[in-house]
């Protein structure tokens, strides 16, 4: 989490050291109770207001920030901007610094260029909280996942993680490898020279193009969207013809052992990277996925603007007041 002069941000994995990352997962821990709650609403971020500014398409990152904050009982402003209308930097300018005359503590970004988060960090007071930024990042999606693997096998050291398919354009995967690999996992891609990245050189992780030869050895398989929108060319011969080579199909879902996580960040593509029987597997985990994301979701608005300890200047035994978590009750 960077911390500046102003207010702490959430802008991409690399922020957060191993540390940092262990310390959200647990406190994530304390909103997943919170959440099975009958009345899952804690009053931690009372008289904050939160702002998600989506300038892209999105259902359940929007839906599943936007519940954290309400769950954590803070004002919620909601911007849906298309991306057609608002896609200067002089714009996105114009749009932050309305909504920061309205006074906000916190705003959720969505933009499909790169780096947009952390431009609007420059130009606010408010903690920025970057929820996709084009095929750079998706810090929280990452804590999500890696709250859901840890949530089975207790911890992701030693762990091997085959994430698979369209590498070369998502920030999931970008955001997973650096998420996985500082957790002391190992990360395998799968997928054709087309859909990586020029170089994977700098990344701690192997890659192949035979997903067969990874299945039987393999702790979760992770896999991507086919996110055509993002390909202007046709980088496999056709989607037919993905998903006979790279699909998860019954017939290789049958050669994982009985253990391994099968994930998804959604939106799935049924029928292309992932077999609709596939995601009913007792070993599908993608609804889990999304549970999780909520709670990972309020640790992270929490540490940012609720507890006044940022991650950084906390001393070791400080812990979470206790109050903020503490039931409703009668004060709602
Ligand atoms: C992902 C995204 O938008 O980056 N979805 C999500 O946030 N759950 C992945 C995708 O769109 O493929």
């Amino acid at each position: 989490m960077t911390t500046s002069t102003h207010a702490p941000h959430l802008l991409s994995v690399t922020d957060l050291t191993r540390d940092q990352i262990e310390e959200l997962l647990t406190l994530t821990d304390t909103f997943v109770e919170v959440s099975r709650r009958p009345i899952p609403k804690v009053p931690s971020l009372r008289g904050k207001t939160v702002v998600s500014l989506f300038f892209e398409d999105s259902t359940r990152t929007r839906l599943s920030f936007e519940t954290a904050a309400k769950r954590l009982s803070a004002d919620v402003m909601s911007f849906a901007v298309s991306s057609s209308s608002v896609n200067k930097g002089e714009s996105v300018r114009d749009t932050i610094e309305t909504i920061e005359a309205m006074g906000i503590d916190a705003v959720i970004v969505r933009h499909r260029s790169s780096g947009v988060p952390k431009q609007i960090s420059q130009w606010t007071n408010a903690s920025v909280i970057n929820a996709g930024d084009g095929w750079h990042q998706h810090p929280t999606q990452a804590l999500l996942d890696a709250y859901t693997i840890r949530s089975h096998f207790g911890s992701l050291e030693g762990r091997r993680v085959a994430i698979i398919g369209d590498v070369k354009h998502s920030r999931v995967a970008r955001s997973n490898m650096e998420m996985f690999t500082s957790l002391g996992a190992e990360v395998v891609l799968v997928a054709p020279r087309t859909l990586l990245p020029v170089t994977t050189e700098s990344w701690n992780v192997t890659a192949t193009q035979d997903i067969d030869s990874v299945l039987g050895d393999i702790d979760v398989a992770y896999l991507l969207r086919m996110q055509r929108e993002r390909m202007d060319e046709a980088l496999v011969p056709s989607m037919r013809e993905y998903s006979a080579d790279y699909g998860l199909t019954m017939e290789r879902a049958a050669k994982l052992r009985p253990d391994t996580l099968i994930m998804h960040p959604g939106p799935m593509n049924r029928g292309i990277e992932i077999e609709s029987e596939v995601a009913q597997l007792p070993n599908a985990v993608i609804t889990e996925q999304v549970f999780n994301g909520v709670a990972v979701r309020m640790a992270v608005l929490f540490m940012l603007l609720g507890s006044g300890l940022h991650l950084r200047n906390r001393a070791p035994d400080d812990s979470i007041d206790k109050e903020m978590i503490e039931m409703e009750g009668d004060q709602s």
